[in-house]
């Protein structure tokens, strides 16, 4: 590992990058702490891949500075770009070639002996549940098994931060669970991530520190717990018997829990956020307060939860549109290669 003078593995200042008139990243400032996943979260064309890209030295940026290690990714780009690994967004791996060919092949690129190259190869193949695939081209792969090879293909080289870029999007819930304890175990021996994801639930799951981005600036950022606690206390989710009951009941919870209630798409459910003033301790008070309440007026709740915001309601909170709004929507099950306004502009990239 390299030496880490301020404990952070990234550190940026203003960060700006532009496409004509696109704004894409617009001042980011970040800073991610050594040996932890950092998640970036936002939406399609929010400017995460463009992040990530000046990072790993791949897009020069046109604004402000970063650190990797601090070493300045622009000054010391060779220096960063030893340090760093890459799991693209869209594939990398060369489809004719076998999972076995296209790991040994990478090896050799980064200067690996053949035996090295090979035994390496193995060794990942193994570690990502890819050895009885290993001779099949990856064009026959699973979208789950291409995410896979690709990570390991970022991985032949322990590198000190990896990016990862989307890694589940279009996966199946067991092939993002895979990719899930994947990164669980980069982390654990001592690789710091920075995983951009569209997934409230991928960020909630494996990342210490969220920043929100959304059209190319941070909107909000802290650990999970400080991003739910600024948005609102909590919420109140209510099963009615009577749908007829809701209005009434809607109204009584607005009263006493000062809380903004949305009318579920079922009938007999309410939806209640509670608003940001009330500490943890007081929304169950509440809560309970206005249970008792609701049941004085008559009215028969069968089923009753109070919960912490999801990062859904935080984002929605934060930007006033929800997580599919500025974009084509996510992880609809096309896969990687997928995603009308992100083909790559080879003027702006940056020889590896
Ligand atoms: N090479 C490019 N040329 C022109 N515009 C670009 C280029 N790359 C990105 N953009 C634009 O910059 C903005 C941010 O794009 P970026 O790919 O960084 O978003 P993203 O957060 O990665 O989105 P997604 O979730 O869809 O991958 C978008 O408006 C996009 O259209
Ligand atoms: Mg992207």
């Amino acid at each position: 590992m390299s030496m880490q003078t301020s404990g952070l593995a990234i550190e940026t200042a203003g960060l700006v990058k532009t496409f004509g008139e696109t704004r894409a990243v617009d001042g980011v400032d970040l800073a991610v702490p050594a040996g932890t996943v950092y998640g970036v979260l936002g939406p399609n064309g929010a400017g995460k891949t463009t992040t990530v890209k000046m990072l790993a030295t791949l897009l020069r940026p046109d604004g402000g500075d970063a650190h990797v290690f601090g070493h300045d990714i622009v000054r010391e780009a060779d220096t960063v770009r030893g340090l760093v690994s890459l799991t693209g967004q869209y594939a990398s791996v060369d489809e004719d070639l076998t999972g076995a060919e296209n790991l040994i092949l990478l090896a050799r690129l980064l200067g690996h002996r053949k035996p090295g190259a090979r035994s390496r190869a193995a060794q990942l193949l193994e570690a990502f549940g890819l050895t009885d695939a290993a001779a099949k081209q990856v064009k026959h792969y699973s979208g789950g098994m291409r995410r896979r090879i690709d990570i390991a293909a970022s991985l032949l080289n322990t590198p000190d931060l990896l990016f990862l870029d989307e890694p589940t999007t279009g996966l199946d819930p067991r092939s993002r669970n895979q990719v899930w304890d994947i990164v669980r175990a980069v982390v654990a021996q001592g690789t710091t991530v920075l995983l951009t994801t569209q997934y409230l639930d991928e960020a909630d799951q494996l990342a210490s520190r969220i920043a929100v981005i959304d059209r190319g600036r941070v909107i909000a950022e802290g650990t999970k717990g400080e991003l739910k606690a600024s948005v609102g206390a909590g919420t109140v989710h209510l099963r009615l018997r009577d749908p007829d009951q809701r209005p009434l009941a809607a109204d009584l919870l607005r009263r006493l829990l000062d809380a903004q209630v949305q009318p579920d798409p079922d009938p007999v459910t309410l939806t209640a956020r509670l608003g940001t003033a009330a500490s943890q301790d007081t929304a169950a008070e509440q809560a309970a307060r206005a249970l008792s309440e609701l049941a004085a007026a008559g009215i028969t709740v069968d089923n009753f939860s109070l919960g912490q915001p999801s990062l859904d309601e935080v984002f929605l909170a934060l930007t006033g549109h929800d997580t599919q709004a500025s974009g084509s929507g996510s992880g609809s099950g096309t896969g990687p290669g997928a995603g009308a306004d992100n083909s790559p502009n080879p003027k702006d990239e940056v020889a590896a």
